[in-house]
This record gives C-alpha cells, structure tokens and sequence, in this order.
C-alpha cells in the first residue's frame, strides 16, 4: 500500500511517500481501506515534534472507509462496512489501509459520505463533550466560544444553538465573522481588533456568561477570566465557574500577519 510517511520532524516538507506492506489484523482489529482521511491539529503537532512521537510514522487520527478484512475476536463489524474511527492512540489515517482496534469502530450509516465523516468525526466529539458534558449548555445560556469559525469552534456553535443557547463568538477577520453567523452565532467579536472582556460585558448587559470555550488559549485566558457571570462582582482574576479548555497549551509560530498566539494542542 501507499502511505504518508514521516521520518524526520519538521515541515510539510517531512511528508513523503513510502510503499509500505499491507497491514493484518491482530487480535481484536480490522483493516480499513481508507477512503478519507481527517487532517488536524495534532497530525501538525507531531510531525513538527511539539508532540513527541516515535519515528517513522503514519500520521492521521481519523479517517473513514470500508472494512476490508477482520481479525480474530471481532464481532459487530463484517468485511464491506462502511465505517470511521477517531482515536488518539491509533495512527495511520495518511494511508491506504490502516489497522484498527474494533473497539473504536464507528459504523457510518449510509448518508453520511466518508470524506463528512473523517472530517467531522474529532472536532465533532470535542464540541459534543464540551457542550453536553465539560458545561452541559442550558436553554437560554449565553456562552462565550473562541475561534468560533475554527472546527471545533464552528461545530460547539451548532450544538450550543440546538441546545438552546445563545452564542457569543470570537474570531479574527470579517470573512471567519461571516462563516460564525451563518453557522448561527448570535454575537461576533472580532478579538483582533477590540477587547472582547469588554464587548461580551456591553453584550451580556454586564451579566457574563454562563461558560467560555477556550479554543485559543495564552491571548484570550486573561479576558476570559473576566467573562464568566457573576451578578454583582468585578472581573475575577481566577479561572471562572464553567471555562472549558480544549488541552494543555503549547506555543508555535504565529500565522502570518498575526501576532504570535498560543494555542491549545490534541489532549489524549
Ligand atoms: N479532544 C481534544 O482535545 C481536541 C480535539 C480537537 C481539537 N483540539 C484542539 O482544539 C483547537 C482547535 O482545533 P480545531 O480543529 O478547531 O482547529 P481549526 O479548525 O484550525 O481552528 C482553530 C482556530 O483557532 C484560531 N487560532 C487562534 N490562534 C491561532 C494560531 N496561533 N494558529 C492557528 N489558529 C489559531 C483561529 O481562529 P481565528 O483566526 O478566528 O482566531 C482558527 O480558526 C486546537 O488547539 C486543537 O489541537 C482538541
């Protein structure tokens, strides 16, 4: 088969094709014929070694396919399913075929294309457990979603939306504040370009919010401490009730035209 393979960390440059043999099912595994295959984060964070990984390896957390073989102790998933798997601790996705545990199968019913799957599949489950369990969003809380044109943040805006709430979202530009409101943000703040502290207390009637999910991290931890709602109390400098942080920070380089950030990596 053909993979993506990286032996050295560094820049895109590091990724290269290799022939690589067919993998077998262990115990306990299928092999998917991998149709599409997510990019994120974390595939950046350990090809650039800011997250350690043995060398050589297969990026690729998530992907989506068809079963094309089962292994010994399997059952619930059969030779030609449809499937995808989002999992940290298996690798692979950057290939033709990837070993799976059957455990982390995801059964992808048939309106739902492989290439929606592989892409939605992580953020998807992050935003989920943020809104339904990190701060299970109630009808009529207004929260505060950071970088809420980004994957996650885009995806945590539609659930807190069915769930009832009210969004208040940051991102950097007018095309991200474009894509935030018609995926059903209430409230845009560009945070490149004013306090945000103080936009979401003139939008919140000085009330705050009920949670704020923290996409972002060293540039938006200070302010967000200041949003969470406290009737009648001044800004605390102290993490607030419901401040929901996607990982442990880690620095990298700024995009271009941006000062420099620090963002959040894949927590496993
Ligand atoms: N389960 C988990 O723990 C889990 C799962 C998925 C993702 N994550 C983490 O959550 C974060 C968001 O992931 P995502 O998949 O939503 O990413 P994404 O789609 O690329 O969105 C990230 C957004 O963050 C903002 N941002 C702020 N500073 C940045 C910087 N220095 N470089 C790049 N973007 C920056 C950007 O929005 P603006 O331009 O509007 O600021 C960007 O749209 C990442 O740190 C990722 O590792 C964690």
């Amino acid at each position: 088969m053909r993979a993506i393979v990286v032996s050295e960390n560094g820049g895109p440059e590091v990724l290269a094709y290799a022939e690589l043999p067919d993998p077998e099912p262990g115990p306990g595994e299928v092999v998917v014929d991998v149709a599409a295959s997510g990019v994120n984060f974390a595939d950046i964070a350990k090809r650039t070694g800011r997250m350690p990984e043995p060398l050589p390896f297969i990026p690729g957390h998530e992907a989506a396919g068809t079963v094309s073989s089962v292994g010994s102790q399997v059952s619930g998933v059969t030779v030609g399913d449809q499937v995808s798997w989002a999992w940290p601790g298996v690798l692979g996705g950057y290939a033709e075929r990837v070993a799976v545990p059957a455990q982390w199968i995801v059964p992808l019913p048939p309106q739902i294309a492989p290439s929606t799957a592989a892409a939605v599949l992580i953020q998807g489950l992050t935003a989920h457990y943020l809104s339904h369990a990190a701060y299970p969003v109630r009808p009529g809380d207004t929260v505060l979603v950071h970088a809420a044109a980004g994957g996650v943040g885009s995806l945590l805006t539609q659930l807190v939306k069915l769930r009832g709430g009210r969004v208040i979202g940051t991102v950097s530009t007018a095309e991200k504040e474009k894509f935030a409101r018609d995926v059903g943000a209430d409230e845009v703040i560009r945070y490149t370009e004013v306090d945000f502290a103080a936009a979401v207390a003139r939008l919140t009637r000085g009330a705050g919010v009920a949670a704020v999910f923290d996409n972002v991290g060293r540039t938006t931890f200070d302010g967000r401490c200041s949003t969470p709602g406290r009737p009648g109390s001044a800004p605390a400098p102290r993490r607030g009730r419901h401040q929901a942080e996607i990982s442990p920070s880690t620095t990298v380089p700024a995009p271009t035209g941006s000062t420099a950030r620090t963002r959040s990596g894949f927590s496993s």
